[in-house]
């Protein structure tokens, strides 16, 4: 009887098991069918994938964020990777998005990025840098330009504001410039260089970054 009630539970688990990898590559399908639809490859370029938009719309671009109240054109959790053939994006861009991840989900989703990007391709990403963040500890912590906005008088000293930095707005892991190289190359991208915001040697990627706080902007290549 024993047997029989385990081999019952046993088959149950296989089959809802293969359901549910049934239900992930249906789901990965209408994703990529959705992207392709957003941003349609051009005279044989690639995809252009924008990641964790907000209300930033890139046209042109596959806008990808998981909030409801975003503009995204796909709305997906990015901590599931990106469910795309390899080598099929020319573009990849993200603002102020990777600093929302852990470091082990980000280190994972830079692998994806790698994957996912043509050899030709670009991936770019603007956000926050944990080094000047730490020099604005030390120095001119009040002129940060996200803290002229009056709703944030109540951060009153130094040492409150490098507390707010790392723990409000969602932030899980801030990067700095050697950190984020290191991580780019672990996850296999062979050249990383660091950009002045706005201006890029790619026409296409000039002018994008919308915030002041996009202190630390980079390009990796394959
Ligand atoms: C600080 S906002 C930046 C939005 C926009 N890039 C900008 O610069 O204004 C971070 C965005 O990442 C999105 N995000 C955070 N975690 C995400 C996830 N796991 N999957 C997809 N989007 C995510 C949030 O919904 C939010 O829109």
């Amino acid at each position: 009887m024993a047997n029989t009630v385990a081999g019952a539970r046993s088959l149950v688990a296989r089959v809802s098991a293969k359901a549910e990898v049934g239900a992930r590559r249906a789901q990965a399908a209408l994703l990529a069918q959705r992207i392709r639809r957003s941003s349609p490859a051009r005279s044989g370029d690639g995809v252009r994938l924008h990641l964790g938009c907000g209300s930033v719309h890139l046209n042109g671009w596959c806008n990808i964020d998981n909030e409801p109240g975003s503009v995204a054109d796909v709305r997906w959790d990015l901590r599931q990777g990106l469910p795309l053939p390899s080598g099929i994006a020319s573009r990849i861009y993200s603002e102020h998005f990777f600093e929302h991840l852990e470091l082990d989900e980000g280190k994972r989703l830079f692998s994806d990025c790698r994957r996912v990007l043509r050899d030709q391709g670009v991936f770019r990403l603007a956000m926050p840098d944990l080094g000047r963040i730490v020099e604005n500890y030390k120095g001119p912590w009040r002129d940060v330009p996200v803290l002229q906005d009056p709703s944030f008088a109540f951060i009153d000293t130094n040492a409150h504001y490098i507390n707010h930095v790392f723990r409000a707005w969602g932030h899980l892991y801030l990067y700095d410039y050697d950190d984020l190289e290191l991580r780019l190359r672990q996850a296999g991208f062979g050249s990383v260089t660091k950009q002045e915001k706005g201006i890029s040697g790619h026409a296409d990627l000039c002018g994008l970054e919308t915030r002041a706080e996009s202190w630390l902007v980079v390009e990796a290549t394959p």
